[in-house]
């Protein structure tokens, strides 16, 4: 039976019918709707509406709904996921199954069936994050000392610890943890009890079907309840972060690992090879990241448009709301499966990032900070060890290898210590800051995010 042919005298047309269903997609909303359906039953037998006899025989049926679980067809005469427990109750449970829908709507449904599947998201994304992050973590602890270049335009800047690197990772990923957990405490917000528009027409403790799901609290306005999709947007945009780092992080490994760099091995298992040519090693996973990542963010510019012109409250547009919200979930967690693998199982090259970072005049600033402890003032230390750098191009040597007298043509007085100065370990070592490259500073921001990362394990999953 449909759930809202009597004022009708005639069906819809045909192809109209089959073109509003939700139910081919809708369908994977079921443990929720369940979760839902139950919560409300048991406010309806509170209210007075169900006798402890319907209320057992619609909570075993919904039960048994549960266990059958998503359809695995499509059927044609269902028009959306709430039409298909309450035609499935009815089968189960008989006549009382239609009293299920006593003072609900399906508009509150959704809205509800909707938070409760971001919420379970946002659960698995954080989990599978946090894993992703204790992989750059432990990256990060096996690289000990060893440095690498750090590029700014990508031109070889300052040698840093490899560590520091993969630590920036690391600060990336554990905003958008933290972004995760701010989304969810406004996804956790209940709209049942708040009918079609005005709210319910029964007296239903909101607060206890509120508690029965978990939700911290009903929500406080039953126009903006059933038409508010905020928290699904928030949460694909919060996705649209992790895309975005995923994506940067993708693209400089694949440049790391190309020939010209050579600081990274590509792992087998997350590479493939060409048809054409026998020699190659080609950067799959890391490409297929980078490229998915666009998509998330075209589900996020999707909803924004699928809500922006929208009155208040319900209209039928927030129905396409749905896939982009399924679509950008479904693509993050496979990106963080497959980016997990790839980050616990890669290798660096240590002796050629230790090489690189040897070279290409990395200890410049280093120089002209000795030159500013002897007192000079850095706009002339910049000055002259510029020069400095000028006569190593010609000579085709790096700062190290520049004479005594060749400093002393540059105004340099290079002494012994001059020269230490510019050995790597004191690069290094004088970038010795909270958050610089420093040894000891890198260690002790590895311990903080360790403790940052640990608060992130252990997430409790939402109960449906
Ligand atoms: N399938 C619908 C959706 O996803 C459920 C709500 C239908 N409400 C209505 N007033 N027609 O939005």
């Amino acid at each position: 039976m449909k759930m809202w042919s009597g004022r009708f005298s005639q069906g819809p047309d045909a192809e109209f019918e089959q073109w509003q269903r939700s139910f081919p997609f809708d369908r994977v909303l079921l443990p929720y709707e369940i979760a839902a359906s139950k919560a409300h039953a048991s406010a309806l037998a509170k209210a007075g509406v169900l006798d402890g006899h319907e209320l057992a025989a619609t909570l075993f049926a919904l039960d048994q709904i549960g266990r059958e679980g998503v359809p695995e067809v499509d059927d044609p005469a269902i028009e959306d996921v709430h039409h298909y427990v309450e035609t499935r109750l009815v089968e189960l449970a008989g006549e009382v199954g239609y009293k299920l829908h006593t003072g609900r709507s399906r508009n509150e449904q959704i809205a509800t069936d909707l938070r409760l599947y971001v919420r379970e998201q946002i659960d698995e994304v954080t989990r599978l994050l946090a894993e992703f992050v204790s992989a750059f973590v432990k990256q990060a602890e096996s690289a000990g000392d060893n440095a690498m270049p750090a590029y700014t335009h990508l031109q070889r800047a300052e040698p840093v610890l490899v560590a520091h690197w993969l630590l920036a990772y690391v600060e990336m990923f554990l905003r958008d943890l933290d972004r995760l957990a701010d989304c969810r405490k406004r996804v956790n917000v209940c709209p049942l009890g708040s009918g079609a528009v005005a709210g319910t027409i029964l007296p239903l403790d909101r607060e206890a079907i509120a508690a029965q799901l978990e939700f911290d609290s009903p929500a406080a306005n039953s126009m903006d309840a059933t038409s508010d999709r905020d928290f699904a947007i928030e949460f694909v945009q919060t996705l649209s972060f992790v895309a975005l780092h995923l994506s940067r992080w993708a693209e400089e490994f694949i440049l790391y690992s190309t020939t010209e760099f050579g600081l990274v091995k590509l792992p087998e298992q997350y590479s493939t090879g060409s048809s054409a040519m026998p020699q190659k090693k080609n950067p799959d996973a890391l490409e297929l990241i980078r490229g998915k990542a666009g998509k998330v963010f075209a589900e996020a510019a999707a909803l924004f448009v699928s809500v922006k012109g929208l009155p208040l409250a319900y209209n039928k547009d927030l129905q396409e709301t749905q896939q982009p919200v399924f679509w950008a979930a479904q693509q993050v967690l496979g990106m963080l499966r497959v980016a997990t693998g790839f980050m616990t199982t890669v290798q660096f090259n240590y002796p050629r990032m230790q090489e690189a970072a040897s070279c290409s005049f990395m200890n410049a600033q280093a120089a002209a900070a000795y030159l500013v402890r002897q007192g000079v003032p850095f706009r002339r230390a910049h000055e002259l060890i510029g020069k400095a750098v000028r006569l190593c191009l010609e000579q085709g040597c790096e700062l190290q290898r520049l004479s005594k007298d060749d400093y002393a043509h540059c105004s340099i007085d290079a002494d012994e210590l001059f020269y230490n100065a510019l050995a790597l370990d004191e690069v290094l070592a004088v970038h010795n800051v909270p958050g610089g490259t420093a040894p000891a500073r890198v260690r002790e921001s590895l311990q903080t995010a360790k403790e940052k990362l640990s608060q992130y394990f252990g997430v409790a999953h939402a109960c449906t």
